[in-house]
Parts: C-alpha cells; sequence; structure tokens
C-alpha cells in the first residue's frame, strides 16, 4: 500500500473565522508568512505524494493561483538578486509535483467531497488531508509520513487519531479500538460526531487519512448521516465490513486552524520555533503577559 496522491478537501466555508474567510479562502490565511494550506501540502510530498488533488468550488480559484508560477512576480526577483525570496517562492510546489483541481458544486459533505476526486484518484491508494488540522513534528517524520509507513507496512487503510476530552466528542469521528493503548490498532467501529454519552471512547479522528480505493464505492451509495452530509467516516465505517481499517497515533502536535483560537496558539508555538524570530517573540509575549496579568 504505496501512496502518491493527496486530495484536499478545501470547499468549506470556514464560518467559524468570518469576517476574515469572506474572500479569502481559510487555507490562505497565514500562519506567519506561509498560507495555512502549505504546511499540508508539504506535509504530503514528505510522505511521498506528487499528485496533489484539490476539491475546490468557485470561491476557492485563490488557492489555484497560490500554487501556480508567479512568472512576473519570479523574473523581477531573479533580476534583482533576491535568491531568498525567489526560493520561497518557487518552493511552494517542487518541479516533480503535478497538482489537479476537480470542483464540488454543492457542499453535500466530507464524503461527498472526497467522492469528487474519485476520478482523479483512479484505482490506487490515496491519502486525504484537512488542511484545518495542522499537525506539526518538529522532530521528525510528518504525521502523513508515519501513517504511509505503517499502511506500506501493513498493507491496511489507516486514519489518525489522538486523545479529546470526553465533553468534545460531538466535533470529531470517534473509533473504538482493538487496543486503545496501542500505537496501532484495528478499529472495531467508528461514529460520527457522537454525543458524550454515547461516544464509544475519546479516541478522535484527525484530518489525515490514508484510504484504500474501494471507499469511493461505497462513498456513492451512502445515504446522508450526522448534519444531513454524506460523511467519510460513514464511508469508513463501511469499509470495515469487508476490510481491515486502522487508527494511528501520530506523533506530534495537532493545532485545530479552523479556529480563531487554533490559529493563535499554532502562530505563537510555530514563532517561538524559528530563530529569526524567536527571541523578540519571547520578549513580546513576556512584556504582553506582564501588562494584561
Ligand atoms: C471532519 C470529519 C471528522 C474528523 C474531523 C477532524 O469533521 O468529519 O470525522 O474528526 O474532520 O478535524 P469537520 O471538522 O470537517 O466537521
Amino acid at each position: 500500500m504505496r501512496i502518491r496522491k493527496a486530495v484536499f478537501p478545501v470547499a468549506g466555508l470556514g464560518t467559524r473565522l468570518l469576517p476574515a474567510s469572506k474572500v479569502l479562502a481559510k487555507e490562505l490565511l497565514p500562519i506567519i508568512d506561509r498560507p495555512l494550506i502549505q504546511y499540508a501540502v508539504d506535509e504530503a510530498i514528505e510522505a511521498g505524494c506528487d499528485t496533489l488533488i484539490f476539491v475546490i468550488n468557485r470561491y476557492k480559484f485563490q488557492i489555484a493561483e497560490h500554487f501556480d508560477r508567479a512568472f512576473e512576480l519570479e523574473r523581477r526577483l531573479e533580476t534583482g538578486g533576491k535568491h531568498e525570496q525567489l526560493r520561497q517562492v518557487r518552493d511552494v510546489i517542487p518541479a516533480h509535483v503535478r497538482t489537479t483541481f476537480v470542483t464540488q458544486s454543492e457542499a453535500l459533505g466530507l464524503g461527498h467531497a472526497v467522492l469528487c476526486a474519485a476520478h482523479a484518484v483512479g484505482d490506487e491508494p490515496f491519502a486525504v488531508l484537512l488542511p484545518d488540522d495542522l499537525i506539526w513534528h518538529h522532530a521528525g517524520p510528518g504525521a502523513l509520513r508515519q501513517m504511509a509507513d505503517r499502511a506500506a507496512a501493513s498493507g491496511h487503510s489507516v486514519v489518525a487519531v489522538e486523545d479529546v476530552p470526553r465533553d468534545q466528542t460531538h466535533r470529531y469521528g470517534i473509533v473504538s479500538a482493538a487496543d486503545a493503548s496501542a500505537r496501532a490498532s484495528r478499529i472495531d467501529a467508528i461514529v460520527e460526531k457522537p454525543k458524550p454519552e454515547v461516544a464509544p471512547s475519546t479516541l478522535a479522528v484527525v484530518g489525515r487519512y490514508i484510504l484504500h480505493p474501494r471507499i469511493f464505492e461505497l462513498l456513492r451509495h451512502l445515504p446522508p448521516g450526522a448534519g444531513g452530509e454524506i460523511q467519510l467516516t460513514d464511508g469508513i465505517a463501511a469499509l470495515l465490513n469487508t476490510e481491515q481499517v486502522d487508527c494511528y497515533r501520530f506523533e506530534g502536535r495537532r493545532f485545530d486552524c479552523g479556529s480563531a483560537l487554533g490559529v493563535v496558539e499554532a502562530t505563537m508555538a510555530f514563532a517561538l520555533e524559528r530563530p529569526d524570530l524567536a527571541p523578540q517573540v519571547r520578549g513580546m509575549m513576556r512584556n504582553l503577559l506582564a501588562e494584561t496579568d
């Protein structure tokens, strides 16, 4: 089970970040000086993906522009000798990586968004990354790379998970795992956004998946689930009827960048790790805390 293709469902409205996300796609909002989606794209490329499939809608064409060549800008930087900035602009997509854009014309749910990418994926295992979940693993391989290694070794589909407080289960897909404390385990059941009192566990799905293409046929026939939407979680539940799917506790830290609080947390965490920013940022944080205490 080796993955080459990564699907980015980015047709959502981003209502938790209004009004910033009214005109600008929430995936293009910056975490310091890089758009949010760039982190997920870099993670997919690091995991070995060379084909990136973005599921967009009519309001999200700026995402295609971000990953396109900026000929005039590049020429200007080149003739001006601004080599470092030129490298940053070109590094958005390495030369060996292809991008494809498919549209989801109606917001019918995450499962439907993934199904919109079926023809671009074809009959091979693929990754799904939800860019809102920014996962950072400073000391080693990214979350998708860890999962890809696992999928290559086991031959099974893999879903990223982490523990959440019980009062948060209604915000996530929740799995019941054969061995809940293991780094990787077989999933026995998966349910979308259960209320805390009926959640089978507190092991929540985070936005990284490696899936067998059989899921497309299952998604095609799914009735609407939680919230009246075609849910990817329900497709995975259907996959469990015929094959093993594993959950995987990735190493790294997740920031929920679909929310204002997550954006602030990620911004602070990344600033404190950047050698060019950290010394001043530390001082700023100390001053701000002293002033507001
Ligand atoms: C989606 C999935 C959910 C998963 C979550 C992770 O929900 O449907 O199962 O736990 O992403 O971020 P959303 O956040 O799009 O409502």
